[in-house]
């Protein structure tokens, strides 16, 4: 358990998902409702949110879903007042949208850097300005989780603008933290790291040169990418005990701690 903050209940509070049409953002929703959580969806996939709300409602849990953009303050804004509105108490907000366009470092196309950034970065910002203030205002355990990656610490070749917003929301996650701590808030932040989690992340071609890594990557994960069911599971685990780090994949402490090892010893960077 992080220190000094209150235990998580789950049942009969609310989960707040973006992206959760998809994925890991679905696996999350599904397990929150499994869990006698409330659960409001966002996505810019109508079609895909309606059928994980027919999902949910299956399982006997109240629910509802919003077309929000992450780009978009004022509909995340929109989306907040109605989740509060709708739910009396909310436990948990997933940051998780998030999108993958591979390409070399130097010839990723300008507009799919705007993409990446504005999603996976500016949108989980938005996110969390959209939800903390209401959190805070509500006064009781609450965590909110960015759905980050392995890419924040060790970045790949020929996907560096994606591992560059992911490092960047673990420099904001570990702000957001600490600035809640100061206040000595309920609320707390967790970062999540997966890495080669089976979902349609890598399914829209990158045209770019180096983009092909995309499709080497999806290859990889079909044949042995964790399950997003999976990764829920262990997400939930993590979170019944506040933890700020979620890192599913016990396997990739060994090549952080190599990668530590190799800064602190001012050696230069090596893939894998
Ligand atoms: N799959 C992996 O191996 C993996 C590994 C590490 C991190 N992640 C992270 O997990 C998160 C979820 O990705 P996933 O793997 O489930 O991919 P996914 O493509 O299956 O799901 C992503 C969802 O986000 C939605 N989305 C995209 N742009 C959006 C926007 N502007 N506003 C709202 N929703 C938007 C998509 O419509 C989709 O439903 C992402 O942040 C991704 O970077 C995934």
């Amino acid at each position: 358990m992080s220190e000094a903050l209150p235990k998580l209940h789950f049942a009969n509070r609310a989960a707040v998902i973006t992206g959760a049409g998809s994925g890991i953002g679905r696996a999350l929703a599904l397990h929150a409702a499994r869990q006698g959580m409330q659960v409001a969806l966002a996505d810019i996939d109508a079609a895909a949110l309606a059928a994980v709300e027919q999902e949910i409602k299956t399982l006997g849990t109240e629910c509802f879903f919003a077309v929000v953009d992450v780009r978009n303050r004022d509909q995340l804004d929109t989306f907040a007042e109605r989740v509060f509105s709708t739910f009396d108490s909310v436990a948990l907000v997933f940051a998780n949208a998030g999108v993958m366009r591979a390409a070399t470092s130097w010839l990723q196309p300008s507009a799919d850097w705007d993409l990446i950034v504005d999603i996976n970065l500016k949108g989980a910002a938005h996110t969390a300005a959209a939800f903390i203030p209401k959190l805070l205002a509500q006064n009781a355990a609450a965590q909110l989780i960015f759905t980050g990656s392995t890419s924040a610490f060790s970045p790949r070749p020929q996907i560096a603008a994606y591992s560059c917003t992911k490092h960047a929301l673990w420099g904001l996650a570990e702000a957001m933290y600490l600035e809640l701590k100061t206040l000595d808030a309920p609320v707390s932040i967790s970062f999540l790291a997966p890495s080669g989690v089976r979902t349609a992340i890598f399914d829209t071609p990158s045209q770019a040169p180096g983009g092909e890594v995309q499709d080497m990557l999806r290859a990889a994960i079909e044949a042995m990418g964790m399950p997003p069911e999976q990764l829920a599971e262990i997400t939930f685990a993590a979170l019944r005990e506040r933890k700020f780090w979620i890192l599913p994949h016990p396997d990739f402490k060994e090549s952080l701690q190599r990668r530590i090892d190799r800064i602190v010893a001012e050696q230069p960077p090596k893939f894998g």
